[in-house]
């Protein structure tokens, strides 16, 4: 199974930032997932759209500068990274799962991409819960790489995956089943699964026979492997 590391290795350091994703890094991660909101034009590495819980600033990120959001702390001295330093620092290292959470990023992503290597590109799977995002994507650049998350509904995933090309879709531990798997695999899609923590769960994973999952600490998909 690929292991994937969940904001980094946010298990371990403070989820999505570069102290994070190189610590999924050391710990063998093959890929590292993170999330990323577009704030003001520019791109930014952080899963809620508020500030408060992972950061030593309050309120609304968009209320915000970028220069006032690059003072913050987000975690033991570190800031919230830009979409550029986290692809500078995977570069040639582990692949990069981008899960977009504003509608309107797609642009920006399409364009910061663009000026990546051929191989670069290769390592990136762009994903998101928001069907309008990954539609918008495709239609600036079918050859992104990417992954429908899916929502409950399965079948309405697996025809949305279809319509854009994906290679791959998401469930979450809650959600998966041997039917999900299978209905997918059948589909030609890869299956990640998030987040996967506990031993017994990997467990479950690899009896499924799904394809990587999401863990906030990838050393322990590593020595289950
Ligand atoms: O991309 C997998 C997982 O990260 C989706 O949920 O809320 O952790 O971004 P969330
Ligand atoms: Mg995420």
């Amino acid at each position: 199974m690929l292991c994937i590391g969940h904001r980094g290795a946010m298990g371990y350091e403070p989820e999505n930032t570069l102290r994070s994703i190189r610590k999924a890094i050391e710990l063998g991660a093959d890929w590292v997932e993170i999330d990323v909101y577009l704030v003001n034009d520019q791109l930014l590495v952080i899963h809620d759209d508020t500030l408060d819980r992972t950061t030593n600033g309050t309120g609304d990120l968009e209320d915000y500068s970028f220069e006032e959001i690059r003072v913050l702390d987000a975690g033991k001295g570190e800031r919230i990274p830009t979409l550029q330093e986290v692809l500078d620092l995977t570069k040639r290292q582990v692949g990069l799962n981008i899960e977009l959470k504003s509608v309107g990023a797609a642009n920006a992503v399409v364009t910061l991409l663009a000026k990546l290597s051929k191989g670069h590109r290769e390592k990136v799977l762009i994903s998101s819960f928001m069907m309008d995002a990954l539609k918008e994507l495709v239609k600036l650049d079918s050859t992104l790489k990417i992954g429908v998350l899916a929502s409950g509904n399965e079948q309405r995933s697996l025809k949305y995956a279809a319509e854009l090309n994906a290679i791959s879709i998401h469930f979450s531990r809650e959600q998966v089943s041997r039917m999900c798997v299978d209905d997918a695999h059948l589909a030609g899609l890869l299956v990640y699964v998030y987040t996967v923590n506990e031993y017994t769960d990997l467990q479950r994973m690899r009896d499924l026979g799904v394809d990587g999952v999401y863990s906030n600490f990838p050393d322990r998909v590593r020595h289950y492997q």
